[in-house]
């Protein structure tokens, strides 16, 4: 009977283990340093976004996502990139410190019906596999419909 209760619970567990980040979530972008750098923006203490977009963050974006920051449309296959660094000041400079997390929307818009085409996933600091979304990115989604006239997107290419 104890056995059974326990192979029930472990089961469980492991089943709630695989639906706890959203079916199919965006995998870690493999590489991104290479891709295009689009912007980078600072948020300082007091910012509304501060809890938890603190610090230095740079955009990057694949082909596809560039293309997309200047026609304000994405094409499938479009991944976006927000990489968070915590920002160190000291001798009247601010440097970039350890990385906080990375931010990843990519374009699919069979799979990601219910967010508009956009799958939403963070990974935690430098790790690849600790991932940060638990609802499907409707949080995220929720901030970005803000920009829905860009397709979603906050970032748009300058010159
Ligand atoms: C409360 C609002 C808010 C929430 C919630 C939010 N974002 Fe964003 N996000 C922004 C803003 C504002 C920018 C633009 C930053 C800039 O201009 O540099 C941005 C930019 C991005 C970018 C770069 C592309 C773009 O739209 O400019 C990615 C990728 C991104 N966010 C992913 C996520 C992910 C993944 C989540 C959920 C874990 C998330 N965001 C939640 C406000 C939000």
């Amino acid at each position: 009977m104890k056995n059974t209760i326990l192979k029930i619970i472990i089961t469980s567990s492991i089943l709630l283990g695989a639906n706890s980040h959203a079916a199919d979530q965006p995998d870690y972008p493999e590489n991104y340093r290479s891709w295009t750098h689009i912007k980078s923006m600072t948020l300082h203490k007091g910012h509304a976004l501060e809890n938890p977009f603190l610090g230095i963050h740079h955009v990057y974006g694949n082909k596809a996502a560039v293309a997309g920051t200047k026609s304000g449309h994405f094409e499938d296959g479009s991944v976006l990139v927000f990489d968070l660094l915590q920002s160190v000041t000291k001798d009247k400079a601010s440097v970039e410190g350890e990385r906080v997390l990375i931010g990843v929307m990519s374009k699919d818009s069979s799979k990601y019906k219910t967010t508009s085409g956009w799958g939403f996933e963070g990974f935690k600091g430098n790790s690849k596999t600790e991932r940060l979304v638990t609802d499907d990115g409707t949080s995220c989604y929720s901030c970005h419909t803000s920009q829905k006239e860009n397709d979603y997107v906050f970032t748009q290419w300058r010159k």
